[in-house]
């Protein structure tokens, strides 16, 4: 079988195919859209909606060529309904529609939830259309799920599970007891871990995305020493919280009179060592507590190298799973992945029962 992956729910536009015979991928395509957000120092759920309009075409006929799927004909039906409201995506895939045939794929795969409403809907109302004009089933894919089933089912990793999802979005802990049964066990009560990064780099002055910027500055010397708490490393229960993180360095931020390199150094240093503190802290007393044997680390905090250390130490007694970049971040493998699992147990949905749900809990 072959299914074609569509991933918008935040903002990044992902394609990919994935032949379920030899488990290979035809194609893995991505464009993202971090230099339009920069501008703005985060994501705004109506510009990334834009964005993934325009780009959700030539994503998917370079998916399709990449895949040695893309053939001259014509597969042009009456899409216009599904896309009223989209236009320009609605002209662009007519006239993709119009010079191209029905791809030899067997399933379109789509992420419904959760993300941002708007993303959301632009990846699924493209799936729809797709769907409607070459004939094709269609399956709705839960985003947090994929994230941390992709990466489960491609290690054949032993069961019981403890993964840990953390990107600019999402802060999840979830225990997988196995193949079939998941459950969300803490998330964050505000901010996601990665939007702690991003707000924080941002009080600083840095570019978004602020991960990578205050990793980069917390590799440096510094002779400053700054203290921030670790919100509910203590609670006793499996939630988070960064929204007073956030707050207080915005408060160590405004005090300071002299800020030079050195405090920012080493306000970054105490930002990221607070950020991992807690989540490591928190991933490893789940995995003790509900005796997993793998522990996975997913989402784009993941990328922070200070995190993946942590969690590489505690190697001696759990598997560990530190997925690569490019499963860790936003993507539609790990959207595919998990698909050939969803069809197998639940088969496909009628197209027109899709609709986007921005907080869609894992089931
Ligand atoms: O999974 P992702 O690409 O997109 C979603 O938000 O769903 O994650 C992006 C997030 C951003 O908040 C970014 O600041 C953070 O991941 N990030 C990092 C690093 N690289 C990316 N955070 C800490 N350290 C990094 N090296
Ligand atoms: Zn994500």
């Amino acid at each position: 079988m072959k299914i074609l992956a569509i991933e918008t729910s935040c903002d990044d536009t992902c394609i990919a195919i994935l032949n379920t015979e030899n488990n290979q991928f035809l194609s893995d395509i991505s464009s993202s859209q971090i230099e339009v957000h920069r501008k703005w120092g985060g994501v705004y759920p109506t510009i990334a909606k834009r964005e993934h309009q325009k780009a959700l075409v030539p994503v998917l006929k370079k998916a399709l060529m990449k895949a040695g799927l893309l053939s001259s004909g014509n597969s042009s039906i009456k899409i216009s309904k599904i896309l009223e409201r989209e236009p320009e995506l609605e002209s662009q895939l007519n006239r993709f529609l119009s010079t191209y045939g029905i791809p030899d794929i067997d399933l379109i795969a789509v992420t419904v939830g959760p993300g941002l409403d708007p993303s959301l809907w632009s990846g699924i109302n493209f799936a729809k259309a797709l769907s409607l004009a070459w004939g094709k089933n269609i399956i709705p894919i839960n985003h947090v799920k994929a994230h941390f089933f992709a990466p489960l089912i491609l290690e054949e990793a032993p069961f019981p599970a403890i993964s840990i999802i953390a990107s600019g979005g999402h802060t999840q802990l979830i225990f997988s007891k196995n193949r079939n049964d998941h459950r969300i066990i803490g998330e964050t009560r505000d901010d996601a871990a990665g939007e702690c990064f991003d707000k924080t780099a941002r009080i600083m002055g840095l570019p978004y995305p602020g991960g990578p910027e205050i990793a980069k500055l917390a590799k440096k010397e510094t002779s400053k020493s700054i203290s921030l708490p670790r919100p509910m490393i203590n609670s006793g229960d499996y939630d988070f919280s960064f929204s007073g993180l956030k707050t207080a360095v915005l408060y160590k931020w405004n005090d300071e009179k002299e800020k030079d390199d050195s405090f920012k150094i080493a306000m970054a240093k105490e930002i990221q060592e607070a950020i991992v503190d807690v989540i490591t802290t928190k991933t490893f007393l789940a995995a003790d507590y509900f005796e997993a044997k793998t522990v996975v680390l997913g989402g784009g905090v993941s990328a922070n190298a200070l995190l993946r250390e942590k969690f590489k130490e505690k190697g001696n007694n759990f598997k560990i799973i530190l997925p690569d970049i490019d499963l860790s971040t936003d993507n539609a493998k790990m959207i595919a992945i998990t698909a050939e699992y969803e069809y197998k147990k639940r088969g496909s949905v009628s197209w027109e029962k899709l609709k986007s749900e921005p907080n869609l809990k894992i089931s």
